[in-house]
């Protein structure tokens, strides 16, 4: 088994006089989907802001391939694709200028060939590519920053909510794009509230709340993964546990 590539340990971390992470766990593997869950308010997307060193913990430790992201930042995120909860892009420049000039802002280009192979696996169609953003649906927008986190290859994938918007057809394609970087040794670190799509391609689901992690499950080797009745019971607050 590979070593943790993103460790976190006993992380707390106050937002707006409260504690919103306290005592927070997680480990992330390379070559693992990892799926975060909870409630909304739970903390997931300060998780992910402080592993990008957006958010300063009050103690505990967070480690991301052996760096500190407070302390180098720049190396972090260097290591780090991050689909945010609330995509923006540039909405006077189309799908394919927004690709280029983020890949840019990262220090990046990628040939043509490749932007075409992106935009083609999160399935926007071509129409789209030359067309202004302003005019985009929210799919549309989604499926935009996908391609660019899939363009990064970098060796971490942090994905907020990122099936939010889109269709059922689309979210099934993007869950086999997530196997594929999991089959590359990609680590990724999934925010989602889709239950279903998390049991199709997590390794693991760690349920959030109360500012740490309370349940983790492991998915078996065979079809089932996870067993749903169980996860839906617990997440939904309708089990005794
Ligand atoms: N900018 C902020 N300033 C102060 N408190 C904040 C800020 N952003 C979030 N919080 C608080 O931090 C807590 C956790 O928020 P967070 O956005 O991490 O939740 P989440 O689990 O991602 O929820 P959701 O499922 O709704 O996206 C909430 O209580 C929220 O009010
Ligand atoms: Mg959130």
């Amino acid at each position: 088994m590979h070593e943790p590539v993103i460790a976190i340990r006993s992380l707390k971390l106050d937002r707006g006089g409260r504690a919103v992470l306290d005592g927070l766990d997680l480990e992330v593997r390379a070559g693992e989907v990892h799926a975060l869950l909870g409630g909304n308010g739970a903390g997931k997307s300060t998780t992910l802001a402080a592993i990008l060193g957006f958010l300063k913990p009050g103690s505990g430790s967070i480690h991301v391939g052996g760096h500190c992201p407070s302390r180098e930042p720049d190396e972090v995120r260097r290591a780090i694709a991050f689909l945010p909860e609330n995509v923006a892009l540039y909405e006077h420049l189309s799908a394919w200028e927004n690709l280029s000039y983020f890949l840019s802002l990262a220090g990046e280009t990628r040939e043509p060939a490749a932007m075409e192979q992106a935009l083609n696996a999160v399935q926007l169609h071509a129409q789209a590519w030359n067309t202004r953003a302003g005019g985009f649906s929210k799919g549309m927008r989604q499926k935009t920053a996908i391609a660019l986190a899939l363009l990064r290859r970098t060796p971490i994938l942090l994905l907020d909510e990122p099936t939010t918007g889109l269709d059922p057809a689309a979210t099934h394609e993007f869950n086999r794009l997530l196997g594929a970087q999991r089959d590359r040794g990609v680590a990724v670190l999934m925010v989602t509230h889709d239950l279903l799509g998390a049991a199709q391609v997590a390794d693991r689901i760690s349920m959030l709340r109360g500012g740490r992690v309370v349940r983790e499950w492991t998915a078996s080797p065979g079809p089932e993964r996870f067993a749903l009745a169980p996860l839906y019971q617990a997440f939904t607050g309708e089990s005794a546990q």
